[in-house]
């Protein structure tokens, strides 16, 4: 016999029982399966990783690339988040939750309107300062987010970055940091007008992002 094609039969034979039949099919069957998480994160923390030295440093610098820029999100402007829960209403108030990861803890309040006022009151969860990560409730006509947020830069952490005497502003709380908490009273008929309202954080960068609708019901 050939000795080149008897070589050439092993390695056939040897292909087709590493890589042939039910094995390749699972593999395919995989990988048409599983979802590409085809999000921003995961692009910053592919680079992040292609960036790096091999090794230890690996895993936190590609956690600090998913979470050290939120003003990379500022210019976002999608409807509000849907996946936070319905705030609970007791006694015409209720009780909300900013953190330190820049969320609210609701992505919607529904004021009753049997209420003549209506109180937000706002916990700050975290631990990070004022400057760094503060949080207040503005509400306001949706339409009117953009503008109050960007006039209220000029206000400053001192002014609670909400612009003073601004008619388009229907509450506004104080700007606190971690550990602080404060509230808000307006009438409620100052929500039966046009709408759509929203609430949301004046904070610089995190009004794209802290935000959600609020509606008498
Ligand atoms: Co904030």
């Amino acid at each position: 016999m050939n000795p080149k094609l008897t070589t050439l039969s092993l390695t056939c034979a040897l292909a087709l029982a590493a890589c042939g039949g039910d094995g390749a099919d699972q593999q395919d069957t995989t990988a048409a399966t599983t979802p590409a998480p085809a999000t921003a994160p995961a692009t910053d923390t592919t680079n992040a990783n292609a960036g790096s030295v091999p090794g230890d440093g690996m895993g936190t610098d590609a956690g600090m690339a998913t979470s050290q820029d939120p003003a990379a999100t500022a210019g976002a402007d999608a409807a509000p988040a849907s996946n936070k829960p319905e705030a609970t209403v007791t006694n015409c108030a209720t009780t909300i939750q900013g953190d330190d990861a820049m969320q609210f803890s609701v992505g919607s309040i529904t004021v009753p309107s049997s209420c003549s006022e209506f109180t937000i009151t706002l916990e700050h969860t975290g631990q990070l300062p004022v400057a760094a990560m503060g949080h207040n409730v503005v509400v306001s006509q949706a339409s009117d987010r953009a503008g109050i947020a960007t006039d209220g830069m000029a206000a400053g952490v001192d002014g609670g970055y909400v612009p003073q005497g601004d008619a388009r502003v229907i509450a506004a709380t104080e700007l606190i940091g971690g550990g602080q908490t404060t509230s808000v009273t307006f009438p409620v008929s100052a929500l039966q007008g046009g709408g759509p309202y929203e609430f949301f954080c004046s904070f610089p960068g995190h009004w794209a992002v802290m935000r959600g609708s609020i509606q008498v019901g």
